[in-house]
């Protein structure tokens, strides 16, 4: 509404009210031009003023719904956050934003979020307790607080650990709000400017109009945060559970095949021994009741394998460690392992190496390097020769074990060290094979900090190793 000339004093009158009258309607943008020698200047001026200050008030209230809007929109606390400092610049400025919570206890303040332009001293985790902090004022009064020359607070309070951190950052004048929800103080939004006293009462007025649904939007973030990292945990237990159920439904399904073939051929003799009809000479008894005793240590190993396995992979195997001499103790697995091999005709031999202190597992490094040989004897032709050697490497022992059998195709390197690897070398004595060896010979080494690997010319030999680091983990 313009006017261009008055013509009386009653005309002015009439064309102010109307001016006020638009105002009431809740329309600001009225425009009132101020005539020449008007009796009724300064009363135009005020209501232009006015007129102009509800605009500004009613555009930001406006961007302030579509903020929080927005805002809202937002699940996961993180984004939430994000958009806060994507939007909340348009009416309240800074170079920084931080998002504090105020812990369970109800002592100490942790920062949950951080962003700035600037590179960042102050972050994520950096906690204070609430009662010797100035933060107890805020969220006394649950006004925010202004702080125009941070250089010069510091300079009174030396003690704030965290103003000393944000004027590191550059910060030099701050606005923390208290977050309040259903009455109860949760955290605070702390906004920072690199000028000094940026913040003033409308900065703070802007904030309290939409204080109480910020709290409950970031709080809803929060929970919603929560959840969303309690059902990542849960997925990753059940992931978990889910794979020691396969792999006990696997076991279950082998040890009821693997212990079926022992059990019924004990059962067989058993019923041969007790037959009062069947005449069995002194020869043919010795000979079943060692056939006893071959089924019956197969299937204890086997059992003692799947026992292994299942409590290394419950994380229940302990090792228990001991400094020896390397020497005596491959000196010792070698002649019970040559001893073992004479009917096969397989040759062990222990090569030169010089003693060696180690520290590890003696009963659990004797069960790797058992199997290790008894597969070197298993799968070579018989008459080979099986040679063991140790020797100190930078990061601690190798020790190996070489063979003349057929070596590791590629195909079968890639599953030698897997559960119930049976691949395709077959053993060549009528040994039995279960195909669990080296995947415990593998954890094993692993729980000790060490590698096991093998290096094969295909066709001709394999020479499996591991290496035990000097300094274990105790
Ligand atoms: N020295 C070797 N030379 C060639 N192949 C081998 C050698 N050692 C192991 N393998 C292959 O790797 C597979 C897995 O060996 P692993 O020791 O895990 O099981 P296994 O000897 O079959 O049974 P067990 O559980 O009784 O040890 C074997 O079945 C065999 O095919
Ligand atoms: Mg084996």
């Amino acid at each position: 509404m313009a006017r261009q000339s008055p013509g009386s004093n009653n005309e002015s009158i009439t064309e102010l009210l109307q001016a006020i009258e638009q105002l009431q309607a809740g329309h600001y943008d009225v425009s009132l031009t101020t005539p020449e020698s008007e009796p009724h200047a300064p009363l135009y001026s005020a209501i232009t003023t006015l007129a102009n200050t509800l605009h500004t008030r009613q555009l930001q209230r406006e961007r302030l719904n579509e903020i929080t809007a927005s805002i809202n929109a937002g699940l996961l606390l993180e984004d939430i956050l994000e958009m806060v400092y994507e939007h909340f610049k348009d009416v309240i400025p800074y170079n920084r934003i931080g998002f504090s919570l105020i812990d369970s206890n109800g002592k100490t303040v942790r920062a949950y979020w951080t962003k700035s332009d600037r590179p960042l001293h102050l972050s994520v985790g950096f906690t204070d307790k609430l009662a010797s902090s100035s933060l107890k004022t805020v969220l006394e009064t649950g006004k925010p607080r202004i702080i125009g020359d941070l250089e010069e607070y510091l300079r009174k309070k030396p003690t704030s650990i965290s103003t000393g951190l944000v004027v590191k950052e550059g910060m030099r004048s701050s606005l923390t709000c208290p977050l309040i929800n259903n009455g109860e103080p949760v955290g605070f939004l702390f906004f920072s400017s690199v000028e000094p006293h940026m913040y003033s009462h409308v900065h703070v007025d802007i904030f309290m109009e939409i204080a109480e649904q910020l709290s409950v939007i970031l709080e809803k973030g929060r929970l919603v945060s929560q959840l969303a990292a309690q059902k990542e945990e849960i997925e990753r237990t059940n992931a978990e559970l889910v794979r020691v159920n396969e792999l006990k439904s696997t076991f279950l399904g082998i040890a009821t095949h693997d212990l079926r073939g022992p059990i019924g051929n004990i059962r067989m003799i058993a019923d041969l021994l007790s037959d009062a009809e069947i005449r069995l000479t002194a020869e043919e008894r010795t000979s079943l009741m060692r056939d006893i005793g071959v089924q019956s240590t197969h299937m204890l190993s086997l059992l003692n394998d799947l026992l292994d396995v299942t409590r290394i992979e419950s994380g229940k195997l302990e090792l228990r460690f001991e400094t020896f001499s390397l020497h005596s103790f491959l000196t010792q697995l070698a002649n019970r392992h040559a001893m073992m091999a004479t009917p096969k005709g397989t040759k062990i031999v222990l090569e030169d190496f010089p003693d060696m202190k180690m520290s590890a597992d003696p009963v659990r490094v004797r069960q790797v390097i058992d199997n290790l040989v008894s597969n070197a004897i298993k799968y070579s032709p018989p008459g080979s020769t099986v040679r063991i050697g140790a020797e100190k490497v930078p990061n601690g022992y190798r020790i190996k074990v070489s063979d003349e059998g057929p070596g590791i195709t590629d195909e079968d390197r890639k599953n030698l060290f897997k559960d119930f690897a049976k691949l395709s070398a077959k053993p060549t004595g009528g040994e039995k094979s279960v195909g669990l060896g080296l995947a415990i010979s593998r954890r094993i080494v692993e729980a000790h900090g060490g590698t096991i690997g093998v290096d094969s010319n295909a066709d001709k030999s394999s020479t499996f190793w591991f290496v035990i680091p000097a300094v274990n983990k105790r």
